[in-house]
């Protein structure tokens, strides 16, 4: 099939690549001129493991191509995906700015039947909002239709994701595209749940508010587990073995952050406001995981006397590990707060730098002469880190973990004094 994708960062390029890797003609579009250019010279722009592999095998077998203009990829194209960001406005809203931008875009070029599948995360309502525009705008019913068909891919294995999903989810208000849709994504074994526009859009919303409620769920357990000596890493093990909960997203520490679990639960806060629902359980959530910093800094201040003045070396700014991508990343808050607090700040990051601190770029010279050495994104490398080597460096001895990923009894026996929540 001959497919456009609008729009190539995480999402879309992705999808680019499984379905060219698939045997469709995928022409992928975006209006950012640097990226294609990147892209153009076998450069993946963003940091995703397998993704730079799969694009360049596929732009060579013909499949894949890239290019800013959209007239011709939509005229060449029977499916076209919307896959541009919709990120947080300042009042919570979803700013659906880059998506109308398309959607208006392409009510100027449909002249043949397309089916229109939205890969965004829209607030509900968005898609049959969507039919109804283009409608409004001349665009004869006949030569369109319109798919809600959210994403689920996780950055740092996306193409995993993608090919392996545990649903696809499809929305419409009339089922005619269906077909089309499955034979899309015939190699990929995974259940269809067929739903309205909305019910797909709501389904999307409902997963990442969840995720947030159950991270925020067992953070604030942790608080209380810290209390009462607990270790929060053996109640997630009690409580995840349970197949009514399960063992995923239990891991205490800094809390949520990336693209979607913090702007996604604003979203869907904002959707229930505006129907006059209040929206408790969310609103939580967020509340719970915006004050982890704190409690992460008071944990500090408890052990390290007069942290104003002390060289504090913050292993991971990244959101998660295996990413490069630092949208709404709890490690960068913790960093400002330590800036704000008067700490000298040095950052080590195995794929981001950080503004207006000092960088390094070997992991064991960042240590050097600290006095506090914080791991705040649980990089494999830090997990699995020569603590006899930074011992030898470091000026003082307090590791604070805020994301439970080494032994404490480890650390201790190397003569640091570890500090966590919940950790004893
Ligand atoms: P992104 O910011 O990485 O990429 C969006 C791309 O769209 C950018 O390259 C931008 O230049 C391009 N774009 C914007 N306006 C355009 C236009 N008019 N024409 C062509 N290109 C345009 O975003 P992302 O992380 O891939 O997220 C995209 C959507 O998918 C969002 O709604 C997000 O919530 C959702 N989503 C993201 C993930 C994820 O892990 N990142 C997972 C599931 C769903
Ligand atoms: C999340 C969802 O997992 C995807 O299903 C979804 O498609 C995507 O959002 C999206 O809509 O964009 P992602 O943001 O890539 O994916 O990252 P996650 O792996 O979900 O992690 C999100 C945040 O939660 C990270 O900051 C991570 O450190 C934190 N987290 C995760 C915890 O604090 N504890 C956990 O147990 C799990």
């Amino acid at each position: 099939m001959d497919v456009c994708v609008i729009g190539a960062g995480y999402v879309g390029l992705t999808t680019s690549a499984v379905l060219a890797s698939f045997g469709h003609h995928v022409h992928c579009v975006d209006k950012d001129k640097e990226r294609i250019t990147m892209l153009l010279e076998d450069k993946v722009p963003i940091f995703e493991p397998g993704l730079e592999e799969l694009v360049i095998e596929n732009k060579k077998k013909g499949n894949l191509v890239f290019s800013t203009q959209l007239g011709k990829a939509v005229k060449n194209s029977s499916i076209i995906f919307i896959a541009v960001g919709t990120p947080l406005s300042a009042d919570g809203r979803a700013d659906l700015s880059f998506y109308q931008a398309v959607t208006n875009e392409l009510s100027t070029l449909i002249d043949s039947y397309k089916i229109i599948i939205t890969k965004s995360t829209v607030p509900v309502g968005t898609n049959s909002e969507l039919e109804r525009t283009l409608l409004e705008k001349g665009v004869s019913a006949d030569y369109f239709d319109v798919v809600s068909n959210p994403e689920f891919l996780r950055e740092g294995t996306a193409i995993y994701d993608m090919l392996h999903p545990d649903k696809i989810v499809v929305g419409v208000n009339d089922p005619k595209p269906i077909t089309m849709v499955q034979k899309l994504y015939q190699k990929i074994q995974a259940p269809f749940i067929i739903t309205s526009l909305n019910g797909a859009e709501m389904i999307k919303y409902a997963s990442n508010t969840f995720l947030a409620v159950k991270i925020s769920f067992i953070n604030e357990l942790a608080q209380i587990s810290d209390a009462y000596d607990v270790d929060i890493t053996d109640v997630a093990l009690g409580l995840g073995t349970d197949p009514r909960i399960g063992p995923h997203f239990l891991r205490a520490g800094l809390g949520y952050g990336g693209s979607c679990l913090p702007k996604d639960l604003a979203s869907m806060e904002h959707q229930a406001l505006k129907q006059g629902i209040t929206p408790h359980l969310l609103k939580a959530a967020q509340t719970i995981n915006d004050l982890l910093i704190d409690g992460y800094v008071n944990k500090l201040k408890n052990k390290v006397a007069d942290l104003q003045s002390k060289k504090v070396t913050v292993w991971g700014a990244s959101f998660k590990p295996n990413t490069d991508d630092t949208r709404h990343s709890q490690a960068l808050r913790l960093i400002e707060r330590l800036k704000e607090e008067g700490c000298e700040v040095h950052v080590f990051d195995p794929a981001v730098t950080v503004d207006h601190v000092k960088n390094h770029q070997d992991m064991y010279e960042s240590v050097n002469e600290s006095d506090v050495l914080i791991i705040a994104t649980e990089w494999k490398e830090f997990i699995q880190a020569d603590w006899a080597l930074v011992k030898e460096k470091m000026k003082g001895q307090v590791i604070l973990d805020c994301r439970n990923c080494v032994s404490p009894r480890t650390i201790k026996h190397y003569g640091f004094t570890y500090v966590g929540m919940a950790r004893p």
